[in-house]
């Protein structure tokens, strides 16, 4: 299993240097939008110093979108791959998002210290035990009155855009990811009390707010 992560660390850290211009040309102008929809469903706008972890958070597209849109928070970007956190902090221009390396399956977090725990078209691509863990990680590090945002891609409707999306998932995801993207809301109903689900406005990504209470 390590040296599995260890393989895919290293692919990570090489993703990282195209990872920007693929989504952006993989994604036209949906990125904006996921991660305005992300941002406004943490409802942290009234809340003061709140504090945010993103996990699996790559470049840092979703961690330094929180860190523009709440100036009073503590937002930090967590990955396993450094190449990864590398390019996040050169675009984080203020200084202060914090990024930290490590396994998403084992967080060096207190108990109960997030207001929000983010985890942004990511989850789909972990083994199934490291998802699980993962997940477990998330409820423990939340606050009992706290959220845990995961955000997914919706599997396409148009046959061949769906073909291509589940090529895709089998040569970068595990053999689960499939069967993962198609259950909904249910592996996060195994884990957490309140789940719900939503859609971005364009439908391509889909939202599962969860509560630990
Ligand atoms: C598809 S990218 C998503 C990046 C970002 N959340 C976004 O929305 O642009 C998946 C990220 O998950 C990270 N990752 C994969 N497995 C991980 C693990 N076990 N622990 C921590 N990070 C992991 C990768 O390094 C990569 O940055």
């Amino acid at each position: 299993m390590a040296k599995l992560r260890t393989g895919r660390q290293k692919y990570y850290n090489i993703f990282a240097h195209f990872y920007d211009l693929f989504i952006k040309m993989h994604s036209h102008n949906y990125g904006e939008e996921t991660r305005k929809f992300l941002v406004d469903s943490a409802q942290l706008e009234k809340k003061r110093h709140p504090r945010v972890l993103d996990i699996c958070s790559g470049t840092g597209s979703v961690v330094l979108a929180f860190s523009r849109s709440l100036p009073d928070s503590t937002a930090v970007g967590y990955d396993f791959a450094l190449g990864m956190l590398y390019k996040a902090k050169e675009k984080d221009l203020a200084g202060k998002t914090q990024f930290i390396n490590g396994d998403a399956a084992r967080l060096p977090f207190a108990d109960d210290c997030f207001d929000v725990v983010c985890c942004s078209h990511a989850l789909y691509e972990l083994k199934n035990q490291v998802r699980t863990e993962a997940l477990l990680e998330m409820r423990r590090v939340v606050k009992p009155d706290g959220r845990v945002l995961i955000m997914e891609h919706e599997v396409p409707k148009k046959r061949l855009i769906k073909m291509l999306f589940y090529v895709r998932m089998l040569s970068m995801g595990p053999a689960d990811s499939r069967e993962f993207v198609k259950q909904g809301t249910a592996p996060f109903e195994k884990i957490f009390t309140h789940v719900s689900l939503s859609h971005t406005p364009s439908g391509k990504s889909k939202l599962i707010s969860c509560r630990k209470q």
